[in-house]
């Protein structure tokens, strides 16, 4: 192994601090504050207690910063032995030399380094003697090791430490020897430097795209909690950009209770209270490819119907079948599209899954098949806590749950019950088998009754109201463990169940945090078995590996405007941890909204993945009818934007399904050799064509933006016959280079949209649904770079069967414009499934640098072309198949 180039620490401040009786050398404690790892993780230590563990101590000022013990440089703690070569890559023994501070060390340790694929890189530390919990997440299985690799890697023997560095150019992405190893029953802990400041990811947080590395402790456990601390997913995957705009990922497959802490000098603290540790490395070497690349391990994501990217409506409060059959009357007569109506609890019976309430909605099966008939979907909440407490023989899911011993039991064997909606519930456990057969009856016998399209999943971190149990939880060291991670509320327990309550695979102090993906893969089986067509499942809580089955929905974020920008970070990371269909509550949920946010609000809800306006009860209405005239004018405008561009954004998801590719995107995923783009995240892509900017703050009629070099052609008006009929032309090349912050006009009616050049993006006349949209006129609009050249593509099936693409049953259209002798642009269409009937209607044409002479569509004269030579765009009207091949020229 060649050791890569010699990368220093910087010593930015060396203060040096004077040798206690008792602690280290004064030159092991000659650490600069940032660079200092803390040495007591589970308790603040006086000057006694530290130098005790070897450590040193220097007090520092309140509040974040350097820890005040901290350890000495060369800390023992294992040993590298045995290294040797293996068929995979390599594997070494690790003994500890030294007791560490905690209870349970793991005396001897077995690393593997396994060079899977030139770009990634698996390294496990197991207990060799006794098996402990692993992660049931399906990952690649790689036989050998990859001849060639991107990276290095380099084995320090004592103090053990592990580095991971670039062959090319040596940049060191992983160095472990940084801070002592942890590997106890209950605490694991390994540090590493960082090649920059630029992290991404870590989540379920309200956080900024960028995390902030001064000082901060990331907590995750998924919780039922509005977004303020560890919130309802764990994703332990970061991405690191890197000078020169490499980058790299790195995912912890852990499922634990963890911390990750961030310090400046720069580095990370992994802290996790269980299971192995398992990372994964990846070498990108660009990001698009990291988050690739992070995807073949979790599962590249489903690919969700097309009704399922329109709109869903959706409130707690809609109390009977009268009121939900008025908001979709409304909702027409007000001629705003929709495609998916919902209902919250207010349909169950006595808020218990799998029922509905006799008398407000006597007529729910009637009310589903009359959505149905208008070409609408509906989909319900169903929460994991199945109500206990009524007489048996009256409630058959807990009845037969019972009978075939699917629930979560507690120290003595029985059903732990916890009490959430309807009172005292138990928990389904998920990672039982039995589970999914009885989860899929329960799921058949109601659609038999009522023919819902999807499942909305919540409640699932699980939330409990009760702390832990009905009974309370046992003294042991699974509730009690020596470290707590910074969990809001400071006990495993708080807002959920006993955390050594059992499930079938494993404690749940294991497998808390898989309940909500456990769940998500039950109810999208469930689906599937039952429908027979693709499941399409919203879920509040997640774990890597999330997207493969369902989406997501941030949760009870509030109707104020520092939520409507944390979305923005929100949506984008989802996208990174391979979730695209994701979303914010438009409007917000919590607290009433006002009509200014939520205008806004929707505006930049169109860009969500996944949109859907949902409402808390007993607050303001926020249905998009509920608004002033100009109000409701701009919210109809910015979802028939949406539903333009609902055939590229169908084939974005279809990219993300096949390749996994992001749908909603950062800019440094497009633009990474600009670190202006990397904190950019008041901004987002859809794919690599469109840039979106929204207004995130109250009053303003101005919005400034980030516009990486080249061209950018404003959207609005230029995607006729799709927007307002008659609208005006106004595409105007904005041309940044290099890369510069834009001040746009941005009135309340408008959302700023620019298409990239080099790209053609697929567009089709809005209706009121997906299910009339669909059969309706095309539209492409072509933005050429300066030499005449753009390309696109569109993916098209019949939007609802299982497994299309796999089964070769659509139609893949490449598009492309390119400068030949002739002039001119053309089309090519391979096969034309599920494309009958629909016609090419309109091609607008961006950046026609000279006014054409003849305009000819598959040979023939088009006659009625329009140019306008001050803004350099051709309107060509057509008429032609879109399941045929086409050429359009000009010249
Ligand atoms: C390393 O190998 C030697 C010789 O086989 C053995 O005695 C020793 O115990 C091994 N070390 C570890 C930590 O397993
Ligand atoms: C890794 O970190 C250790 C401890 O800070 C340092 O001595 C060593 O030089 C680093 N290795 C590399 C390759 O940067
Ligand atoms: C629907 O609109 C009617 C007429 O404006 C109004 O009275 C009713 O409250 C609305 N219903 C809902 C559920 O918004
Ligand atoms: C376990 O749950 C049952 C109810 O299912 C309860 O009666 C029993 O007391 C609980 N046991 C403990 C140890 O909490
Ligand atoms: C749990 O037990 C430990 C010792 O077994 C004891 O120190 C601790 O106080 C107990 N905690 C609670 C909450 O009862
Ligand atoms: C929300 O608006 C309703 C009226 O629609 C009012 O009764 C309530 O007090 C408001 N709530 C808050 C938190 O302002």
């Amino acid at each position: 192994m060649a050791g890569p180039r010699a990368v220093a620490l910087l010593a930015l401040l060396a203060l040096p601090v004077p040798a206690a009786a008792g602690g280290p050398a004064a030159a092991a404690c000659d650490v600069p504050p940032d660079g200092r790892f803390d040495c007591g993780p589970e308790r603040l230590l006086a000057r006694e207690g530290c130098e005790a563990r070897g450590c040193c101590y220097a007090p520092a000022g309140p509040g974040p910063g350097p820890p005040w013990c901290f350890f000495p440089r060369g800390y023992r703690s294992y040993r590298a032995e045995n290294l040797t070569v293996t068929a995979g890559g390599y594997t070494a023994r690790l003994r500890r030399v030294v007791a560490s501070f905690l209870p349970g060390d793991v005396g001897s340790l077995r690393l593997d380094v396994g060079l899977e694929t030139p770009t990634r890189l698996r390294i496990t530390l197991r207990d060799p003697a006794r098996p402990r919990y692993e992660v049931p997440l399906a990952t690649p299985r790689v036989g050998g090791r990859a001849a060639t690799t991107l990276y290095g890697v380099q084995v320090n023997q004592d103090p053990f430490g592990l580095v991971v560095y670039r062959q090319r150019g040596g940049q060191v992405l992983v160095n472990t020897t940084v801070a002592p190893l942890f590997f106890t029953d209950q605490f694991l802990q390994i540090s590493t430097c960082l090649p920059s400041h630029f992290i991404s990811g870590l989540g379920e947080h309200l956080t900024p795209l960028v995390l902030d590395t001064a000082w901060t402790r990331v907590t995750l456990w998924n919780r039922d909690m509005a977004p303020t601390v560890n919130l309802y997913g764990s994703h332990p995957f970061y991405l690191g950009m890197e000078d020169g705009g490499l980058a790299h990922g790195v995912f912890l497959l852990n499922s634990n209770a963890m911390d990750v802490l961030l310090q400046p000098s720069p580095a990370l603290t992994w802290r996790t209270t269980g299971g192995i540790l398992d990372f994964y490395v990846f070498l990108g070497p660009d990001p698009k490819s990291v988050v690739r690349q992070y995807l073949d391990v979790v599962g590249f994501p489903f690919m969700p119907p097309y009704w399922g990217l329109g709109f869903h409506l959706c409130r707690w409060g809609y109390s009977s079948t009268d009121i939900t059959r008025q908001v979709v009357d409304n909702m027409t007569a007000a001629r705003f599209p929709l495609d998916v109506q919902w209902n919250d609890m207010d349909y169950m019976d006595a808020k218990r899954d799998f029922t509905f309430n006799k008398k407000s909605f006597k007529d729910y099966p009637e009310m589903v098949r009359d959505f149905h008939r208008r070409g609408l979907r509906y989909i319900m909440i169903v929460d994991p806590g199945i109500s206990s407490s009524g007489p048996p023989g009256t409630y058959k899911p807990y009845d037969e749950g019972l009978k075939r011993g699917v629930f979560i039991q507690n120290a003595t064997g029985q059903p732990l019950i916890g009490k959430v909606w309807p009172g005292p519930t138990a928990f389904p456990d998920f990672t039982n088998p039995e589970t999914h057969e009885w989860w899929h009856d329960m799921v058949k016998d109601f659609h038999n009754q009522v023919p819902f399209d999807g499942m909305w999943i919540d409640m699932n971190e699980p939330s409990n109201f009760v702390e832990g149990s009905q009974d309370g939880c046992p003294n042991n060291s699974l509730e009690q463990p020596p470290y707590v991670p910074g969990v809001f509320g400071g006990r495993l327990q708080a807002g959920t169940i006993c955390a050594s309550s059992q499930q079938y695979l494993s404690s749940h102090y294991n497998l808390h945090s898989l309940y909500g993906l456990t769940e998500a893969i039950a109810s999208h089986d469930a689906l599937l078995r039952v429908r027979g067509k693709r499941p399409f499942v919203i879920s509040r809580s997640t774990f890597a590996g999330h997207g493969h089955y369902a989406g997501h929905w941030t949760g009870d974020v509030s109707s104020n405007w520092e939520q409507l920008y944390y979305s923005i970070p929100e949506v984008l990371l989802f996208n990174l941890f391979g979730v695209p269909l994701v979303g914010a509550d438009i409007c917000g949920f919590v607290g009433n909204t006002s009509e200014e946010l939520c205008v806004r609000w929707t505006q930049l809800g169109a860009f969500y993945p996944f949109m859907r306006n949902h409402n808390d009860h007993g607050t303001r209405p926020q249905e998009p009818y509920t608004f002033s005239p100009a109000a409701q004018a701009a919210m109809r405008n910015a979802l028939r934007l949406r539903y333009s561009l609902l055939p590229f954004l169908y084939t974005l998801f279809h990219r993300a399904h096949s390749a996994g590719e992001t749908v909603a995107r950062p800019l440094f995923l497009e633009f990474p050799k600009d670190p202006n783009t990397w904190a950019v995240d008041r901004q987002l892509m859809w794919g690599g064509a469109l840039l979106i900017t929204p207004v995130l703050e109250p009053g303003k009629t101005k919005v400034s933006g980030y516009f990486p070099a080249g061209t950018w052609y404003s959207l609005a008006g230029v995607c006729a016959p799709c927007c307002t009929a008659g609208s005006q032309v106004a595409a105007r090349g904005a041309c940044a280079s290099p890369g510069q912050w834009i001040l746009l006009p941005a009135p309340l009616d408008t959302i700023n949209v620019h298409v990239r050049v080099g790209h053609i993006l697929p567009l089709q006349e809005p209706a009121f649904s997906t299910t009339e949209s669909r059969k309706k006129g095309m539209a492409l609009v072509v933005a050429l770079t300066l030499d005449g050249f753009a390309r696109g593509d569109l993916f098209w099936d019949d939007g609802e069967s299982w497994q299309t693409f796999e089964r070769g049953d659509y139609t893949e259209i490449l598009f492309l414009a390119t400068h030949v002798s002739d002039g001119g642009w053309r089309g090519a269409s391979r096969h034309g499934a599920h494309l009958d009937g629909v016609l090419l209607e309109a091609v607008t044409v961006l950046g026609v640098t000279s006014p054409p002479r003849q305009v000819l569509a598959n040979g023939v004269l088009v006659s009625d072309f329009s140019y306008r030579s001050d803004t350099q765009v051709l309107k060509v009207p057509v008429s032609l198949p879109m399941w045929e091949q086409f050429v359009i020229t000009w010249f």
